[in-house]
């Protein structure tokens, strides 16, 4: 357990699977943590399960919104840029709506974090920025296009900043999961078993055939991942995307 006792952090999507697994991990590690997302009552069910979590409602997509919410927070040492999400369609039923969503939620968002982030922790000469990215962050993979492009773009975004930043004590990273056993995966499964007829299992199937392992990717493990890049012992790593996907890349 690294010991990151009486850092502050932000864990944005923290109400729901891996930024609550990355929140309870980082709580453990003796971080005291604020998580933001736009649904209060997700919000409120996480940070009561802990004496040292606190909430905000934000959206990320919304400048006046982060910046509001980092001068609330004062301070922060720990950035873990999470929220996000995934709507498919192929290419040819990719609206401009559709793809702006994507870009909005996984790409402008997570640049409006970290820019205030950085403003925030430049100034302390220690600090941590984690990306959750995913291996479409890496490859491609059919009818999630503007999702594959803003994730690829996430991890353009974190190899920026890690130069930009390498000399102020801070490290900028990405973590890229396969499949991962949360809401946002149950939700690709219902999308598949309405489209296509399948039924659940084989839905589930068909997705988790690109790992390796042959199964979903627990957020425990994609938090022990993030929290490992911000203890001490990864001071030297910055501009990476750690892929924790099972073998898949
Ligand atoms: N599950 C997977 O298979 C998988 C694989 C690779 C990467 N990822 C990435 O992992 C991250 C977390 O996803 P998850 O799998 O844990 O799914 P999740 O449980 O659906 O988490 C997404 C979180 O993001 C928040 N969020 C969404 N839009 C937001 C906005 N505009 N402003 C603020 N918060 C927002 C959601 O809360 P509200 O809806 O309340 O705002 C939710 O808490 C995402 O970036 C996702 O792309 C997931």
């Amino acid at each position: 357990m690294p010991d990151l006792d009486g850092r502050t952090a932000l864990v944005t999507g923290g109400g729901s699977g891996i930024g609550a697994a990355v929140t309870e991990q980082l709580l453990n590690a003796g971080v005291r943590v604020t998580i933001c997302g736009r649904r209060l009552h997700v919000l409120k069910q996480t940070a009561d399960r802990y004496a040292n979590c606190s909430y905000v409602q934000a959206d990320v997509t919304n400048e006046k919104a982060v910046t509001n919410m980092f001068a609330e927070l004062g301070g922060v040492d720990i950035v873990v840029i999470n929220a996000g999400a995934a709507d498919s369609a192929p290419i040819h039923k990719t609206d401009l709506d559709l793809w702006m969503r994507m870009i909005d939620v996984n790409l402008t968002g997570a640049y409006l974090v970290a820019r205030e982030a950085i403003k925030v922790i430049r100034k302390k000469g220690w600090g941590r920025v984690v990306m959750v990215s995913s291996t479409a962050g890496l490859k491609g993979y059919p009818y999630v296009s503007a999702y594959c492009a803003a994730k690829h773009g996430v991890i353009g975004l974190t190899r920026s900043l890690a130069i930009e930043t390498a000399k102020l004590g801070i490290t900028v990273n990405a973590v890229c999961p396969g499949y991962t056993e949360t809401p946002m995966l149950q939700d690709s499964i219902d999308n598949i078993v309405t489209k296509t007829g399948m039924d659940q299992d084989q839905a589930r199937q068909a997705l988790l055939t690109s790992n390796p392992m042959g199964r979903a990717i627990q957020p425990e493990e994609v938090a022990s991942t993030v929290t490992w890049l911000c203890s001490e012992g990864a001071s030297s790593i910055t501009g990476q995307a750690i892929i924790v996907a099972g073998g898949e890349l």
